[in-house]
Formats: structure tokens, sequence, C-alpha cells
């Protein structure tokens, strides 16, 4: 299984924060959001990723991330032309995934919560197994905005609406999906929605149809942040920042989790101090490297 990360769209909710850098290159707090759902692919153990963006932004994207090389990673680019929904990366992906299963993430993703990473390895083994696919829910107090999952009593999928004006329940879909290699066929059928996109709901759903999507709950012991508003954005950073403060440990360090991955050694992580410059998260690299941190 390979991971994608759809850094597209407008971020048209954040003007003039978006007008001119791309949603998924802003700070929340001390690092840019691209690096938290990276980290979440990374966790997963998928070392094979492909960033999608939109002409002008991928660019700025290949610069910070580079070929992967220093992270032990593997990283691709592809354009997304026009900003037509997220189940179009599938399609974009369709040479990268080179008919293997896919873990897609939204680039404006942040997610924190113990066992996160045990989760997500299940998830690539079942999908990779049992084929199918695997969703998350999320109890969300403004699920209109979001794709949304309905469950009967015994906790089975009843439908999946995209942000629906009357929604049947709570729990909102996250961006965060398993599918295995069927998707780019799936993808492959459908036709835009309502506000003109290929809807990954779309996907979800013929999953389900053909009883082959499972749900895992993120229950309320994880946090899954939102980044669309100016306020919601200040809220992420300043949780990543009490996190971290509190526990002198960083959330969503990327070198961090390549290095007790095993996919760099002490000397990589070191040599990429340099970019970080004399910053803190430059220190805590190099704390690392000394062997400190958290095992
Ligand atoms: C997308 C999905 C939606 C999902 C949401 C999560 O919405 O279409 O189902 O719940 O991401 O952030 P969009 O960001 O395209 O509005």
């Amino acid at each position: 299984m390979k991971g994608i990360i759809l850094a597209g769209g407008t971020g048209s909710r954040l003007y003039p924060l978006t007008l001119v850098t791309s949603k998924q290159l802003l700070p929340v707090f001390d690092k840019p959001m691209v690096y938290y759902p990276l980290s979440v692919l990374m966790l997963a153990g998928l070392r094979e990723v492909l960033v999608v963006s939109t002409p002008v932004d991928l660019p700025r994207y290949r610069e910070l991330l580079g070929d992967g090389t220093e992270l032990g990673m593997k990283l691709s680019y592809v354009v997304q032309p026009s900003p037509d929904g997220v189940a179009q990366g599938f399609l974009l992906a369709e040479e990268f995934l080179a008919g293997g299963g896919a873990c897609l993430v939204l680039g404006d993703t942040v997610f924190h919560g113990h066992g996160l990473t045990g989760l997500l390895r299940e998830c690539v083994l079942d999908v990779e197994q049992q084929r199918g696919g695997v969703v998350f829910g999320y109890p969300v107090q403004d699920p209109h905005r979001y794709g949304v999952l309905e469950i009967d009593r015994r906790g089975r999928l009843l439908s999946i609406e995209e942000k629906p004006s009357t929604p049947k329940s709570n729990r909102a879909m996250v961006g965060l999906y398993f599918f295995d290699s069927d998707v780019v066929r799936v993808a492959r059928g459908l036709k835009p929605s309502g506000r003109g996109e290929l809807e990954v709901t779309d996907v979800a759903r013929d999953y389900m149809q053909r009883g082959k999507l499972r749900l895992e709950n993120l229950g309320r012991g994880y946090a899954w942040l939102d980044t669309g508003t100016p306020e919601a954005l200040l809220q992420a950073s300043n949780f990543v920042q009490t996190i971290e403060q509190r526990q002198g440990l960083k959330v969503a360090c990327i070198e961090e989790i390549a290095f007790h991955s095993g996919w760099i050694g002490r000397d990589q992580l070191q040599a990429r101090r340099q970019r970080y410059g004399g910053t803190a998260y430059s220190r805590y690299l190099g704390e690392l490297a000394d062997g400190g941190g958290w095992h």
C-alpha cells in the first residue's frame, strides 16, 4: 500500500490567509500543516507517498519535502489541474499506485491520540489482506460541514452523506481513507456531485454497498482538529503548543518518526538539523540524535 496526501484546493474559507499561500503550508504552531498528514502516513508504515497539489503550489511542496531520501522515504508529486474533488486524487495517483491499494489523507488533517499508530497499522494489514476499505468516524458539533456516517444500534453503517443539511448523526467521516486496489476503478465510475466534485463519500458508499467497508470509530480520546477557519487554525496551533510544552515531545515531527521507524540513523538526523537553523525544532532533533526523547 502507498500513501497519498491531497494538498490542493483554493483554501477560500481562509482568505486572505490563503490568497497567495497553499492552505496546507500554513503553520500549525511550529511546523507546516502538511507535516501532520505526512506523519500519519509515516506512522502507518507507508514509505512511498504521493503529494497532490495545484500547479502553482506543487513546486513549494517539492521544495519543502524533497524526494524523501532525507527521511528514508520515496516522495513523488503530481499536479491536480483543477480542484475537482477528493476522489480525483485516486485517479491522479493511478500510475503511482501501480495496481496496489491506497491510504489517502487530506493535507489539512491534524490527528493526535494514544494508540493511533497501532490502529493505522492494523488498517494497512486489514486492507492488504482482506481487501475492501476503512473509513473513520469522529464526533463533531457541526456535522453538516462533513461527510456524515449513520450507524444502527449494532454499529453497522447505514448511510454516508456528503454535507447533508439535516445530518443523520454527529459522526463525521474524517479525512483519512484506506482503500484496496479497486479504488481507481470505483473513482473512474463517479459522476460529479452537486458541488461539481468527485466525492470520496461516493467512493466509500460504493464499498459500503458491496459490503466491503469497515468503520473505525475514533473515540473521544483522539483529537481530530479542524483547520478550516482562522479560529480553528489558531485552536489547532494552541492544542499542539499545549501538548508539546507539557511533554517536551513534538507532535508530527517527521524526522523523529523516520528515526524511530529505523528509516534514518543518527547522522541523518543531525544532518537534517541544518535546514532548521537554530530553532527549538532543530534542537529537538539534536536531542533525539543524542539519545533523548521518548521510546
Ligand atoms: C472532505 C470530504 C468529507 C470529509 C471532510 C473531512 O470535505 O468530502 O466527506 O468529511 O473532507 O475533512 P471537503 O474538505 O472537500 O469539504
